[in-house]
């Protein structure tokens, strides 16, 4: 029987209840597995409206603090995110802390899939940025508490495809509505990040007749975008600089802070990357700059709204279609209510969300 056992940091935050520029939690849970080496973090920032659903990240942090901040930054960012996509889940994020050491990868999601049964589903995980399907369906030999699997008749599973869609019904809508363009043939858009929603995007945006400009770490990435959609390619040091029309930041968080605003050239800023504000006063900077900056956490819903109907089973194929679509719509009553209150998107939209975790379900 394995055991789980609660993990200690060797280098403990000052205080683990006020971590510095973090929203406080309902509950966060170390835990350490000895027998497979699994380190993970489950964060819990509100049920309120439901059980907290999020995906799980694995990642190779260089200190625990970095995955206990992560994990809770994320975490609160899925509270602000279910509760905008109207879905009938609070916010949750697991973190697995990625070791340089060979696993046997499989046991060792088992034994975050153990971590999760032990929640009683106030927790339901699914993949994310360093985990698969394949991933999930290992947490699910332990837990029912998992989603991002596909069904047999083919729904569900990668959430990719649907967040990119997202992303794109988002600038789609901005475009309209903010700067007049009726479609977006001919708009220049800059991608950051080619991965499985960037590439999705790309593809889409590319359908769209937009011009593309991208970046990747990955050269093959890069190639294969240039190939196929006649991808101007950027370093990645300069893709936030592109003489462009939007910037869409599809890789990690963070990547809009101080330097990088000052640097950006594109009038709107939407993308798939969560937690793209370094700090949450950059939301007000690129407002004073007059950039539309969309929240991460409006734009990038399509990916949870596919893995919770696939969860709930009340999901066709269709029907999450129509309902990630429904973020475009979103997207012009943010502008609206933003205009109205006189205040950025960004603040707006937090506004927006804490008034629908205060209204529960
Ligand atoms: P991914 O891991 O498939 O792709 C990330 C890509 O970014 C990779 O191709 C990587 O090489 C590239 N990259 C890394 N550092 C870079 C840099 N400095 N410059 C340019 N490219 C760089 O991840 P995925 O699933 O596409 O997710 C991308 C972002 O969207 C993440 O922040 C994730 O949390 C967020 N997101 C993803 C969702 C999903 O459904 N997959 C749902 C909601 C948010």
């Amino acid at each position: 029987m394995m055991k789980i056992d609660t993990f200690k940091s060797p280098n403990p935050a000052d205080d683990v209840f006020a971590v510095p520029g973090e929203a406080p939690h309902e509950r966060v849970h170390w835990f350490h597995d000895a027998v497979s080496g699994m380190q993970a973090i489950v964060a819990i920032h509100s049920t309120a409206r439901g059980p907290a659903f999020g995906g799980c990240r694995m990642w190779p942090y260089v200190r625990s603090q970095d995955a206990l901040v992560d994990s809770l930054r994320l975490s609160h960012g899925m509270s602000l995110k279910n509760a905008l996509a109207d879905l009938p889940f609070g916010g949750g994020k697991a973190v697995i802390l990625k070791s340089a050491a060979e696993v046997d990868r499989a046991a060792l999601l088992r034994a975050f899939g153990a971590c999760v049964k032990s929640l009683e589903g106030q927790y339901i995980t699914a993949e994310d940025v360093g985990t698969t399907t394949d991933d999930m369906h290992a947490v699910q030999e332990v837990t029912r508490y998992v989603s991002g699997i596909p069904r047999e008749d083919g729904f569900g599973g990668d959430p990719s495809p649907m967040t990119a869609r997202g992303v794109f019904v988002s600038i789609r809508e901005a475009m309209r509505v903010r700067f007049g363009r009726d479609n977006l043939q001919g708009v220049r858009i800059a991608v950051q990040g080619l991965g499985a929603v960037g590439g999705s995007l790309s593809r889409m945006l590319h359908e769209a007749g937009a011009r593309l400009w991208v970046a990747d770490t990955d050269p093959c990435r890069t190639k294969a975008a240039r190939d196929a959609f006649d991808a101007v390619i950027v370093d990645p040091q300069d893709i936030v600089a592109s003489d462009v029309d939007v910037f869409a930041p599809c890789a990690l968080g963070g990547v809009m802070d101080a330097h990088a605003i000052a640097r950006l050239r594109a009038p709107l800023v939407a993308g798939a990357a969560n937690n793209q504000l370094a700090i949450a006063e950059d939301g007000e900077l690129l407002h004073a700059r007059g950039i539309l900056y969309l929240p991460d956490f409006l734009v990038n819903a399509g990916g949870i709204i596919s893995v919770a109907r696939e969860y709930l089973g009340t999901g066709t194929h269709e029907a999450v279609l129509g309902e990630v679509d429904l973020i475009g719509s979103r997207v012009v009553e943010l502008l609206d209510r933003s205009a109205a209150q006189g205040i950025s998107p960004q603040a707006a939209a937090h506004k927006w969300a804490q008034e629908k975790l205060a209204m529960r379900v």
